[in-house]
């Protein structure tokens, strides 16, 4: 990646939490990178790290108070905020984001951030419970709201899975964070927004079984990564999978059965250009979910009753034609046998733009595996590609997509 942190202005807004010592290790990445840094501490910060050792590392005052306290000259947050290119709280604690969710501008962290005209970025740090308190969510979706990037450790972890919420992502992803966004700002897909499905679906039998399958989302991430490093705004309705992501512009929905995962990829295609449907969704759920674990029965088989789900990408077709067809529709294939006839019939069904078909008949492609290969199939035209590993495949697709884009607009 370029040196995109070269020359930038960052204000970094330092809080009181345990985490305010990786602050020095924020500074030195950001320094080591040709970034200039100033920091703007809260009261409560200055408990948990001296402003000596902060001044040291930035070679510029702190800023705490409104007035200097030697000369009483006044600080002007008003300058700061303007002065920023960006304005990172790292560590952020649950006061100091209600504070900003709020207005509550009682010191000069929360002024400065509130004239800042800069990208905001929040890398919230507290315990757990703090964290999982809805007061503490609800602020986060309005700073959210807001359009400030609030940093966590790794999306991409099942969604009962919180252990290490709330901890401070590490100072080497957050800088990677604020240069992958510097980065995307120039790349050709800013101001798209792109829905991606990804993984598998866990259909629930009772408490602890389910049918699913062996998609991994490795794909699935890769795209949404690819989008995210062009510029995108990417939503990424994921099934359980033990994928993680590092891209600040990422909104994860986690989702587990086939009726979760369509109800979050219909409400959020109306305000999308494109979606991709690499999800391997289970087209058949129980019937009934026990309450109870079953248990085994001594004599005789078992029938398990299915029902068949809803197919998400034909949804998104039918949606796709009644809003003017002006958004691109992207679907897989994975194919055993007469694949090229296969893909082209679901292609049409489900009204794709195109198609990617990997073929399970191909070593190393689809399931489990690092690389692919693949054949993009449209109305007409059939193209094949060599076996790459999955993030350059996901580049392939995603050159595609933005020419697509181009015909369509
Ligand atoms: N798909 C979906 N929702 C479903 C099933 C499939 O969105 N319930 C999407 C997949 O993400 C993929 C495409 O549709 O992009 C094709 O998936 P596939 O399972 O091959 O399609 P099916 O319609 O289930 O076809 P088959 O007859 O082969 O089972």
């Amino acid at each position: 990646m370029a040196n995109v942190l070269k020359g930038k202005k960052v204000v970094l807004g330092i809080t009181g939490s345990i985490a305010a010592y990786k602050a020095c290790y924020l500074i030195r990445g950001l320094i080591k990178r040709g970034a200039e840094v100033q920091v703007v501490i809260t009261p409560a910060g200055k408990e948990f790290i001296t402003p000596i050792t902060l001044s040291a590392l930035t070679s510029k005052p702190v800023i705490s108070d409104f007035f200097a306290q030697r000369d009483g000259t006044w600080h002007s947050h008003v300058d700061l905020g303007l002065w920023a290119d960006i304005m990172l709280i790292a560590p952020a604690t649950a006061s100091t984001i209600a504070k900003m969710a709020n207005g509550v501008a009682d010191n000069m962290l929360v002024t400065t951030y509130l004239s800042a005209k800069a990208p905001v970025f929040v890398a919230p740090a507290m315990d757990l419970d703090m964290y999982a308190h809805p007061s503490t969510q609800k602020n986060l979706d309005i700073l959210r709201s807001f359009g400030n990037h609030i940093i966590e450790p790794a999306c991409g972890e099942l969604a009962s899975h919180l252990v290490g919420k709330g901890r401070m992502e590490e100072p080497e992803n957050i800088i990677l964070q604020l240069e992958t966004y510097f980065a995307a700002q120039e790349g050709v897909l800013v101001g798209k927004k792109i829905l991606i499905t990804a993984g598998p679906t866990y259909e629930k039998i009772d408490p602890v079984r389910f049918i699913g399958n062996y998609s991994s989302g490795k794909m699935g991430y890769a795209l949404a990564d690819e989008c995210a490093s062009r510029g995108a705004q990417v939503i990424l309705v994921t099934g359980p999978t033990q994928q993680k992501t590092h891209y600040p512009m990422f909104r994860c929905i986690h989702t587990e059965s086939a009726q979760e995962m369509y109800e979050a990829a219909t409400a959020n295609f109306a305000e999308s250009d494109a979606a991709i449907l690499s999800a391997a969704v289970a087209d058949y759920t129980p019937k009934k979910v026990a309450e109870k674990k079953m248990k085994r029965e001594k004599t005789g088989e078992m029938t398990l009753d299915l029902r068949p789900t809803h197919d998400i990408a034909q949804q998104l077709g039918r949606m796709k034609k009644e809003q003017g067809d002006n958004k691109l529709l992207i679907g897989f294939a994975l194919e055993t046998d007469d694949e090229q006839h296969n893909a082209e019939e679901k292609m049409l069904r489900k009204n794709f733009d195109f198609i990617v078909l990997n073929s399970l008949n191909d070593k190393g492609a689809g399931f489990r595996c690092d690389t692919n290969k693949i054949t993009i199939i449209d109305r007409g035209n059939r193209t094949d590609y060599p076996l790459k590993p999955k993030s350059e495949v996901a580049a392939d697709i995603i050159d595609r997509l933005v020419e697509e884009l181009k015909k369509k607009n």
